[in-house]
């Protein structure tokens, strides 16, 4: 990987912009991998490569998921290039602090966002309402991961961060997500994303109960 430092952050941010509305989502995947370590968290903690995408893609296709609420979903590019790659899967964003995200100062939003406005069971279903999967990237809120898994009727949990041993820390972490949440969901697939040998997907599968 070579940094490519750009002229500006503004120049970047036209970049993606224009790559977006001609949807050419590898152009973005490559600029990813070209921007130093410092600016490419700006946009995203978990910046794929091409064959990652490939096999994002193919593992949803594979489990039929074509509808996901990605809770903390920052800029939600991630999301963007994966929904661009595969015209079957959507995402909905789901992100707290709207004021935040309505401002000047906040980075661009790449696809529409819920906001999560007070607290309780009903709300979270509501937000994760006819999804068949929640997505979890970089989040780092192990009690609101909990919560918004323990309403969540669909069948799939995607986990996006470091490997468990690397030295970066997220909660859940993909691959040690806590016992009582492996009580009820067991793991279904596994693999690296990105070039930097720090970050995975995990796919959990809801276990079946005796009721189902
Ligand atoms: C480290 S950022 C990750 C952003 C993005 N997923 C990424 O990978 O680039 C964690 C995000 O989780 C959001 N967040 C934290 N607690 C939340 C909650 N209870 N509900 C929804 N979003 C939350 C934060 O606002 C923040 O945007």
């Amino acid at each position: 990987m070579h940094d490519r430092q750009f002229d500006t952050l503004e120049e970047t941010d036209r970049l993606i912009t224009s790559f977006m509305k001609t949807r050419k989502w590898r152009k973005i995947v490559e600029i990813g991998q070209e921007l130093a370590p410092t600016e490419r968290s700006r946009y995203l903690w978990a910046w794929p490569t091409e064959q990652d995408v490939e096999r994002i893609g193919e593992v949803l296709g594979r489990l039929e998921v074509k509808s996901i609420a990605s809770v903390g979903c920052g800029s939600g590019l991630l999301e963007w290039i994966v929904s661009c790659a595969y015209d079957t899967i959507t995402f909905r964003g789901i992100e707290i602090d709207e004021d935040w995200w309505s401002s000047k100062y906040a980075p661009i939003s790449y696809i529409p966002l819920k906001f999560m406005h007070g607290s309780g069971r009903g709300l979270l279903q509501e937000l994760t309402d006819a999804t068949d999967g929640l997505m979890f990237c970089y989040f780092n809120n192990g009690d609101a991961f909990t919560q918004y898994v323990e309403a969540f009727k669909g069948r799939y949990v995607i986990i996006v961060g470091p490997r468990s041993d690397r030295g970066v820390h997220t909660n859940p972490l993909p691959m040690a997500p806590g016992d009582s949440f492996l009580e009820r969901w067991q793991l279904l697939e596994h693999f690296d994303l990105g070039s930097e040998n720090i970050n995975c997907v995990a796919v959990y599968q809801c276990k079946k109960t005796e009721d189902q």
